[in-house]
């Protein structure tokens, strides 16, 4: 057994309900976001691009019954085939698995008295199959899935309203789970809010001239309610623990100059550190006041919002880690590619995937030091890994060695962070099961170590395939990380 890997180490995956579920419009729940994103082929797969999504977009995806341009509402149809599929990931050795509960499913109507019975029903056979098959579930409450009934109805988390309903919703899973479920994550990378406002906060761009102010406004209302399920959670099992998650951003300075070490320090502060800094300790730090002056950003609160943030904070940090990114103060000659969620300046001595993110693995291990040191709290990697195009073989088998490559390098990194001092609950890879990009609704995209026999259009068998690299991570994890 690896001398660097505890015993109680987490070695799992990770999926959202709403790129792998389906079943978009079954037992009572109604759409979200990623519900009316619709799948472009044409689009260049090296551009990351926000979709603008309207309200006209909405209401048209609303009148549209299509599966094949909606990916997300197919997924691989997770929802019937949860049983089978949790099998294969409890046949690698997972001891955790994260998946996402969708509030469409539980509160359809978003402001009901009563849950969906039906939801939770499916929840509960899940949870129980992971439990059964000696699987934690790690819960995330929120994934990039906004209920699009919260946003006709408030404007989403725009109106603290908001704050009460989500509140509701913890409430109802963290009773209703007591005892089967210890990890929850209120928010999937809670950093993103501020980039892709329609997919986090249901809030839409008009063109307002207050936007960032907006968004930040929902932003607050979150951390907010991320404060009070903390203690809820805490109140209902002191068991429970509450994570921050942000998707963290490694950045570095374009040279030793200087100026370009400030660009650095100042993209970390508001692209990752901010949303640490307020969920764990507890304030809004000083850059983030000076940010918002300058900016002539004005958030309103009520007297005691900054009290229950500063006596609630997160258990642990969340991080996912796809691509690192590079900062300068004049970055006019700096090219773009493309990274999770938004493009960042090229950095010439790191290798990148089909899609321009690029691979940095020793940038794990700096992250992992870095956060580790500023908040003396244990990290959870939450997600990991990088897109892929694999082919089925004739004999049904996959060859991925570059996906065993790139998590080999990964997870070497974490355990030398390990070895470092830093304190790492888990390590749950993303996407175990192929599944339908985030970004951009492809299902060609793929990250796990099972292939699904579908194609972008949703043609194929559906059945699902052991590639090499699924043999592999069993190996990791037997050897508790040592077999890499
Ligand atoms: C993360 C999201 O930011 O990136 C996931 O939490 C997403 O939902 C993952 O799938 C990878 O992004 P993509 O666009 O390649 O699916």
């Amino acid at each position: 057994m690896s001398k660097t890997v505890s015993d109680n180490f987490l070695w799992g995956g990770a999926l959202s309900g709403c790129q792998a579920e389906g079943a978009y419009n079954l037992d009572g729940k109604t759409m979200t976001i990623p519900e009316v994103m619709r799948f472009d082929d044409k689009t260049d797969r090296k551009v990351t691009k926000q979709m603008h999504i309207t309200k006209e977009m909405i209401q048209a995806a609303k009148a549209d019954e299509d599966t094949i341009f909606y990916p997300k509402r197919r997924g691989i149809d997770f929802y019937h085939t949860f049983k089978e599929d949790l099998a294969l990931m409890a046949e690698m050795g997972f001891q955790v698995f994260r998946y996402s509960i969708s509030w469409a499913r539980v509160f359809p109507n978003g402001d009901e008295k009563d849950p969906n019975p039906k939801a939770l029903q499916f929840y509960d056979e899940l949870v129980d199959t992971c439990i059964q098959l000696g699987m934690q579930p790690l819960i995330t409450i929120s994934h990039f899935d906004m209920p699009l009934v919260l946003i006709e109805k408030y404007g989403g988390w725009s109106d603290r309203k908001l704050i009460d309903l989500y509140v509701q919703y913890c409430k109802v899973l963290f009773q209703h789970f007591k005892g089967r479920i210890k990890y929850w994550i209120p928010f999937n990378e809670i950093n993103m809010s501020v980039k892709a406002g329609a997919k986090t906060l249901g809030i839409i761009d008009e063109g307002q001239d207050n936007y960032e102010e907006m968004l930040f406004q929902g932003l607050h209302h979150q951390f907010l309610a991320a404060s009070i399920v903390t203690k809820l959670a805490h109140d209902i099992d002191p068991a429970n623990k509450v994570g921050s998650m942000v998707a963290y951003f490694t950045t570095y300075p374009h040279t030793c100059k200087p100026e370009d070490a400030i660009a650095m320090q100042k993209d970390d502060q508001m692209k990752n550190l901010f949303f640490l800094d307020v969920l764990n300790r507890g304030a809004y730090p000083y850059y983030a006041k000076s940010y918002f002056k300058e900016k002539g950003i004005c958030l309103k609160m009520q007297q005691l919002d900054l009290q229950m943030i500063k006596e609630n904070p997160a258990d642990f940090i969340g991080i996912s880690y796809y691509n690192s990114m590079i900062s300068a103060g004049d970055d006019s000659r700096l090219e773009l590619t493309s990274g999770n969620v938004h493009s960042v300046y090229k950095n010439p001595y790191l290798p990148a995937n089909e899609w321009g993110w690029q691979i940095d693995p020793i940038g794990l291990r700096y992250t992992l030091n870095h956060i580790y040191d500023r908040y003396q709290k244990p990290v959870f990697i939450l997600e990991n890994s990088s897109g892929f195009y694999d082919t089925l073989n004739e004999d049904n088998t996959v060859n991925d060695p570059y996906r065993i490559e790139y998590l080999r390098l990964h997870i070497k990194q974490m355990e030398l962070a390990i070895e470092d001092g830093v304190e790492v609950l888990g390590y749950t890879m993303w996407g175990p099961i192929d599944m339908i990009s985030s970004s951009t609704s492809e299902m060609s995209k793929r990250y796990g170590f099972i292939y699904v026999d579908q194609d972008d259009y949703g043609n194929g068998t559906k059945k699902r395939y052991k590639k090499d690299s699924f043999y592999w991570y069993k190996k990791v994890i037997e050897s508790n990380g040592e077999i890499l």
